[in-house]
């Protein structure tokens, strides 16, 4: 009978250990529709995959000298092509974000499925392989929403001022009460965003950046599974422009600077921060993920070593 005992023993230990492992894996949510999927790949593959950035710069990134950013933001889709898709032809055509790469939605739609996919495996420019680290799956995903998923907005909003042209105000605060305003507030200011030590809201990004606030508004920030995703909500693509409209009309925060005036501002066009008002409060913050996280694997692992321990003693009671 001791055999059984030592059996169990161990038997309760293997399982302590996978649980951990699965305690202890990555929790990442990543949307289930492969357009949404594909579009955060768009914005932040890594991210969106939950795996390292890769090192260094990549390599086309040395054909450009406009663009001073450098490290991991070079790899992604969204800094070469730009937030509307349409590289040097598009927003991106002067500013801090000038690469002059080329404009993919027009390329796209010339371009079928299997052709993106190849290109996306540097089979026509060996620099832009990206199969090493995005694999065949989630390649195709990113083609699909190269192939089907590009809004168009440049005829919502005005080049010049980055404004709404025309939105519907009204539908778009209802929405944002409806979906948004539980997270970033009724004025867009419960989440701040820091951007270069500067405090930022939601109308500041809205105001600056208003294509990548469309794009992931519609389609999701990429690694960030809490927030709902605008397709997923049934949004049309004329609802995430009126939630646009009615975001720029928030404080911004930054009224007394130029925030919406063309170019002046891209000139600034600072990167997405963290959560956190300080530097010692976004310290803490990690810690507190951390601690939460190990909290939490404890009380698994302690969970499963009383399961053991009540196993073996009433078995041992039995004989
Ligand atoms: C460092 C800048 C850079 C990054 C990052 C980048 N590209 Fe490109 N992309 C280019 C350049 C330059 C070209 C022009 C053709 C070439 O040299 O590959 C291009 C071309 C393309 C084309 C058109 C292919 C053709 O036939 O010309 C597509 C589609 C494309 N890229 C998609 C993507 C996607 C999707 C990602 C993200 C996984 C991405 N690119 C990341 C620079 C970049
Ligand atoms: C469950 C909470 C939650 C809800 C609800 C929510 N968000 Fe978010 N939102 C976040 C978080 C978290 C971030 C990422 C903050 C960060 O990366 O620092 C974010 C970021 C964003 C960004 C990206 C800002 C940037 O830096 O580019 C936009 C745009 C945005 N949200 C719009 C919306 C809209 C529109 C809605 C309504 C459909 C919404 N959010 C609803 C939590 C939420």
């Amino acid at each position: 009978m001791r055999f059984t005992t030592i059996r169990i023993l161990f038997l309760t230990i293997g399982m302590m250990l996978v649980g951990l492992g699965i305690v202890s894996a990555r929790n990442l949510q990543t949307p289930k529709d492969d357009i949404s999927m594909g579009a955060q790949l768009y914005d932040k593959w890594f991210a969106a995959l939950g795996i390292q950035t890769p090192e260094g710069n990549m390599p086309i990134w040395e054909r450009q000298t406009t663009n001073s950013r450098s490290g991991a933001d070079t790899w992604r889709c969204s800094e070469c092509h730009g937030w509307d898709y349409k590289g040097s032809e598009g927003i991106n055509r002067s500013g801090s974000s000038q690469t002059g790469f080329p404009n993919i939605m027009k390329l796209s739609a010339q371009m079928s499925e299997e052709e993106i996919i190849g290109h996306l495996k540097g089979s026509k420019d060996p620099s832009h392989n990206f199969s090493k680290y995005i694999d065949d799956a989630n390649l195709a995903k990113l083609a699909k929403f190269l192939k089907e998923g590009l809004p168009d907005d440049s005829a919502s909003i005005d080049a010049a001022t980055k404004k709404v042209i025309s939105g519907n105000q009204a539908n778009g605060r209802a929405l944002f009460e409806k979906s948004c305003a539980e997270c970033h507030g009724s004025d867009g200011r419960q989440k701040v965003f820091r951007t270069e030590g500067v405090n930022e809201y939601l109308g500041t990004i809205a105001n600056r950046d208003p294509y990548r606030f469309l794009h992931r508004t519609r389609f999701g920030v990429a690694g960030q599974g809490q927030m709902p995703i605008g397709r997923d909500l049934g949004w049309k693509t004329s609802d995430s422009v009126d939630v646009l409209a009615y975001v720029q009309s928030l404080p911004s925060g930054t009224e007394n600077e130029v925030i919406s005036n063309a170019g002046a501002s891209s000139q600034t066009s600072p990167k997405l921060g963290g959560p956190g008002d300080t530097i010692l409060a976004g310290m803490f913050a990690g810690l507190a993920a951390i601690l939460g996280m190990a909290g939490l694997s404890a009380l698994f692992l302690l969970i499963l070593v009383m399961l053991g321990v009540g196993i073996v003693w009433l078995l041992k009671k039995r004989k």
